[in-house]
């Protein structure tokens, strides 16, 4: 029997910074309301030439790095992202390209915001079946290019940036413990991108109307953000036998931070043991948990033995954990 270990991770965000004043100027909000509501003070926005698998392989590079690995040692990537470059080949089969990783086998997981949870736990499977040894998981977007810059009410909220982590496989004592994931197909619509796709394909309409951004309904997203947070942490701390005070960090996903206040209060975690980073960076969706990882383990927050969980929600609906011994 094996365990994936995380032996690398890595981030990266766009260099141009968009502010809450900056938004005042374009909408009618304040940096006030926004930051009350949400934490959110700033988010990062890519260039023009920037795409998803440019911020992707940046973070990958890094991740490879902080392992050691060479990219030709990589036997899969998967990228979690609602954002691709284009609509095939998957942004995993072009930044296999940029990586120069070219023996892995690579493909996409369509799981919006709870991308990263998900594929995750698929490269543990393949792992943990003894199929692949070395695999790279990316969540990556450029969620402002179907942002609706008019829409107060999402586009406060969404950033780009990208976050890898390597897996690779190791000894059954430690590594990633638990995976858990979950859908509500019968919730798609609280939060989508109606059009663009097969069944409202492309058109003048389409983007008169926005329909190729993102549409939401913010305070129901907000209660079911909070239930499947808390039920989804129970279910992992259950699962491996442990109590919410023998977690050393909870990484959630960064969307609001009052979703996740919610959510610490409801399993009685100290704030101290939370990482957050949405005040910088805002809902990067699939690549939030894993920048926030990143930074946890360059910081310094994260020691040998250290029992992390990480959980996400999103679009879909769709909500997961996945609890590691680091
Ligand atoms: N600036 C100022 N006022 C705003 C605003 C903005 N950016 N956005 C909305 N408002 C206004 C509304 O128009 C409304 O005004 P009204 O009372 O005069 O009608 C008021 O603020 C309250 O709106 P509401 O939508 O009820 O606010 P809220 O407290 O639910 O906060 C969100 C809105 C979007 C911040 C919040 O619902 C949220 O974060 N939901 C979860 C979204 C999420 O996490 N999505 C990602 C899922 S992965």
């Amino acid at each position: 029997m094996f365990r994936s270990k995380i032996i690398g991770t890595g981030s990266y965000a766009p260099a141009k910074i968009m502010t809450n004043h900056d938004l005042e100027e374009i909408i009618s909000t304040s940096d006030h309301w926004i930051a009350e509501r949400t934490g959110i003070r700033e988010r990062r926005i890519a260039s023009k030439n920037e795409a998803t698998s440019d911020l992707a392989a940046i973070a990958a590079e890094r991740a490879l790095e902080y392992a050691g690995l060479d990219p030709m040692e990589l036997d899969l990537i998967v990228v979690a992202t609602s954002t691709p470059d284009m609509v095939f080949p998957s942004t995993a089969c072009i930044v296999q390209d940029k990586i120069g990783a070219r023996r892995a086998a690579a493909f996409d997981i369509s799981a919006a915001c709870s991308g990263f949870i998900y594929a995750l736990a698929v490269g543990d499977q393949y792992v943990r079946s003894g199929t692949f040894s070395s695999v790279l998981i990316i969540g990556a977007e450029v969620m402002s290019r179907i942002i609706d810059w008019t829409d107060r009410g999402t586009c406060i909220l969404f950033g780009d940036g990208a976050g890898a982590v390597v897996l690779k496989r190791g000894r059954v004592d430690s590594g990633i413990l638990s995976t858990h994931l979950h859908s509500d197909g019968a919730l798609w619509d609280l939060i989508h991108v109606p059009g663009g796709g097969s069944r409202i394909p492309p058109s003048i309409d389409v983007l008169e109307r926005k329909l190729n951004c993102i549409k939401m309904k913010g305070s129901e997203t907000f209660k079911v953000a909070v239930r499947t947070l808390a039920d989804a942490a129970w279910e992992a701390l259950k699962a491996n036998n442990l109590r919410p005070s023998d977690l050393d960090l909870l990484i959630p996903h960064q969307a609001n931070m009052r979703i996740i206040k919610a959510v610490v209060e409801k399993l009685e975690i100290r704030m101290d043991k939370v990482v957050m980073n949405l005040d910088r960076f805002g809902n990067t969706s699939a690549a939030s948990i894993p920048m926030a990882l990143d930074e946890a383990a360059r910081e310094g927050r994260i020691r040998e033995g250290n029992f992390i969980l990480m959980e996400g929600f999103g679009g879909g609906l769709t909500w997961g954990s996945a609890m590691v011994k680091w």
